[in-house]
């Protein structure tokens, strides 16, 4: 059932760009915009939402931060993003107006469910984005945008987590659809970019060599630190707690922004930092800003590992490795700049000894609390 791979986790992996693309099939129609039927709310209760707020636990709720940034940008509605299991024990000011958004693979995550229970609760309407039909979250919500990744059966969450990315930017898109927030044009472009987001998956996944070559040099160390702007940084959370549950290795994510308020203590001789490099089109500030991080931590030792767009020149002085993806939009980059970071917890686990599958001391879907 492995599909002829060592672990599903792999298989998984490789199913991105059919996971990506199965959860676009039918959302879009000929004309260029979307239907997104299964959303039960209607236009004009989603033409009266003036805040969004997105619930989610884990590999999850680092999609809803991503999530942030297309709702804000094709909406203008303000969207906050929450874990589910500090957003159930507040007090938060929700109501009739206020669209709440649970994103959970397994819709089982009793985190999530609590939430979207306080939720309910408030008066407000909850949509879930979850993988598995019929599941206890989508059964209790307004209702669901199905992702359609198929069964997920590693610990590590990565198919399911490029379908959430995909929902969400659907979600993004609708919204902005039937309010008419941004100009047609740029909805529509945006939704084209989208239908061909796979085939950059498909892509990233033909050159993954030589981040296993790397990732097996790195087997010893003790810390890995991830550093990203913008929707890179929460791909940098990701790549941490990917690096976390399967290698068994310290690693956590920053905003490269943070570094110079304390992080930046942390760079000392040959720690590996791997640093999501935003695209030097479109938001070109963000990518300089970015390269002179790379130049400040590798001016410190750092063994510095960049991820960077193909054509991205300006990196390779200060990249002692460099891990190409392809030429997307900015919103759309953490689809592609995801996937080397899954292969390379990957392997390291498997460097490591580990069991990747199945990590000491999880579980696939978290009912208890
Ligand atoms: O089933 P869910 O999406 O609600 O699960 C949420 C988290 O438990 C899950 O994403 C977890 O963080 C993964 N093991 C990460 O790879």
């Amino acid at each position: 059932e492995k599909g002829g791979y060592d672990y599903f986790m792999l298989k998984e992996i490789a199913e991105q760009p059919k996971a990506v693309a199965d959860t676009l099939l039918g959302r879009i129609d000929p004309s260029g915009s979307l239907t997104l039927d299964e959303v039960r709310i209607s236009p004009p209760e989603l033409r009266e939402v003036d805040k969004v707020v997105i619930v989610a636990c884990g590999t999850a709720f680092h999609a809803g931060l991503i999530a942030k940034y297309a709702i804000e940008h094709f909406t203008r509605i303000p969207c906050e993003v929450e874990l589910a299991s500090e957003f159930r024990y507040r007090d938060p000011i929700l109501d009739g107006r206020s669209l709440v958004i649970a994103i959970s693979q397994s819709g089982e995550t009793m985190d999530t469910l609590m939430a979207l229970r306080h939720a309910r609760e408030q008066g407000s309407k909850v949509l879930a984005i979850c993988n598995t039909n019929g599941s206890t979250i989508p059964r209790e919500s307004d209702a669901v945008l199905y992702t359609h990744a198929g069964p997920e059966v590693a610990v590590a969450s990565t198919k399911a987590f490029l379908t959430q990315l995909v929902a969400c930017y659907l979600v993004a898109l609708y919204l902005g659809q039937v309010r008419g927030t941004k100009w047609g044009d740029e909805i529509q472009a945006a939704i084209k970019d989208l239908s061909r987001i796979s085939e950059d998956v498909e892509r990233v996944l033909e050159t993954m060599e030589p981040v296993r070559a790397l990732a097996r040099t790195l087997a010893t160390k003790n810390t890995v630190l991830f550093l990203g702007r913008h929707v890179g940084y929460p791909v940098a959370l990701e790549g941490a707690l990917k690096l976390k549950e399967l290698a068994y290795m310290h690693a956590e994510g920053f905003a490269a922004g943070e570094l110079k308020h304390g992080p930046i203590a942390l760079i000392e001789e040959d720690v590996p930092v791997v640093v999501v490099v935003p695209s030097p089109r479109g938001r070109s500030v963000l990518h300089d800003k970015i390269v002179s991080n790379i130049q400040e931590i590798r001016a410190r030792g750092a063994r510095t590992i960049a991820i960077a767009e193909e054509g991205d020149e300006a990196v390779v002085p200060y990249a002692d490795h460099l891990i190409r993806v392809p030429v997307t939009p900015t919103l759309l980059q953490p689809l592609v700049a995801t996937v080397p970071l899954q292969v390379f917890a990957c392997e390291l686990a498997t460097a490591r000894g580990n069991e990747v599958d199945q990590p000491r001391n999880l579980a696939k879907s978290v009912t208890v609390e």
